[in-house]
């Protein structure tokens, strides 16, 4: 065969070839074929030495003219084949804003934030605001102010996590009423809930974390009367109107005189049941009448005003009312648990 011939053969195959191409790695693979080292058209310049010296000149040209062609050829499609190319990857990388996606999982109120949540309205419905205050405290605002000077016996009683000998991490919601106290002027009317904090073991009465809603009126006039009346209407509210309170003595350094309440027990109201341990009430607060002393320390004239309080305990309200037996289960955020109360 002629070499032109040679020539036009391998120019048309790849021509053919380049046609049916379309993706940029099959282009390299033909360039190797066609215009590699061991490449049809590169041995065909091999094979020049077998040409006679006259022909040999006009041979090398018509090659080198092919393979300007062919490279051009090449130039062309690898052009075609770069937007061919970014169109596909457009296309893949297109976000389709209307396709569904997995529902994002939702989670619930936690049963304390529940009973949280109701409680609070009631007392606002009641003229109520609300206060906060730090879980990390002054030894000062948690004891001091409370009429709890450093070697109270009392102090004993609440089994306090000390940070530091100044810093503790606060044992009850009382120490927002001294924060309060100190902060505004009477008529003062407040609940303060949060999380409080003392060294007890934990087990399914016990933990060390758990939760109290403090309340605190201070104006003229303010008497026991209105302590019982206020907590009367949040039981009644909470669990319904033959719901009661029952008072009996105890003793708080920051209140004189001081109570416990009991409230009918929700469960067999008030006949006596498993829960109430037969007795028909349930233990649910400490209150009493805001100690003068503390009124005084707390900038507040006790020969004009006077005070009551209360401290509820949150998490025994949440148990009660959804018949939580351990403790516990309040605090390992268990999604199985918490799910229950969507
Ligand atoms: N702070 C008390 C406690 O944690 C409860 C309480 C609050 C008692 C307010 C009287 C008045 O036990």
């Amino acid at each position: 065969m002629d070499i032109s011939e040679w020539i036009e053969a391998i120019k048309s195959k790849t021509e053919e070839e380049l046609s049916r191409i379309n993706d940029s790695q099959a282009l390299e693979n033909l360039r190797v074929k066609i215009l590699g080292k061991g490449g049809e058209l590169t041995q065909l310049l091999r094979g020049m030495g077998s040409i006679s010296p006259a022909d040999r000149p006009r041979a090398g040209q018509m090659i080198n003219a092919a393979r300007e062609e062919i490279l051009s050829l090449f130039s062309e499609q690898a052009k075609r084949l770069s937007l061919i190319e970014r169109d596909r990857a457009l296309k893949i990388e297109t976000i389709d804003v209307t396709e569904p996606r997995p529902r994002h999982a939702f989670g619930s109120a936690h049963p304390v934030t529940l009973v949280l949540n109701e409680i609070t309205e009631c007392f606002v419905g009641l003229g109520f605001e609300v206060a906060e205050g730090p879980e990390i405290e002054l030894d000062h605002y948690n004891f001091e102010l409370l009429n709890l000077p450093a070697n109270h016996p009392a102090r004993d009683a609440q089994d306090t996590f000390y940070i530091d000998d100044h810093i503790v991490l606060r044992t009850h919601t009382s120490p927002v009423q001294a924060r309060t106290m100190l902060t505004r002027k009477p008529p003062i009317r407040v609940i303060c809930p949060g999380r409080v904090y003392r060294a007890d073991e934990a087990d399914a009465t016990h933990s060390p974390v758990f939760h109290q809603m403090e309340g605190l009126v201070v104006d003229e006039d303010v008497t026991m009367a209105d302590l019982r009346g206020t907590l009367d209407a949040f039981v009644r509210r909470l669990y319904g109107s033959d719901a009661a309170t029952r008072f009996r003595p105890s003793f708080f350094p920051f209140t004189e005189p001081s109570a416990e309440v009991d409230i009918t027990c929700a469960a067999c109201r008030g006949s006596g049941c498993r829960v109430c341990k037969g007795t028909g009430w349930i233990e649910v607060l400490g209150c009493g009448m805001v100690n003068p002393k503390v009124l005084e320390m707390c900038g507040i004239d006790p020969a004009r005003y006077t005070g009551f309080a209360f401290g509820i305990g949150l998490d025994r309200i949440a148990s009660l009312r959804y018949g939580i037996a351990d403790l516990r289960l309040l605090f390992e955020c268990d999604a199985r648990f918490l799910r229950q109360f969507r």
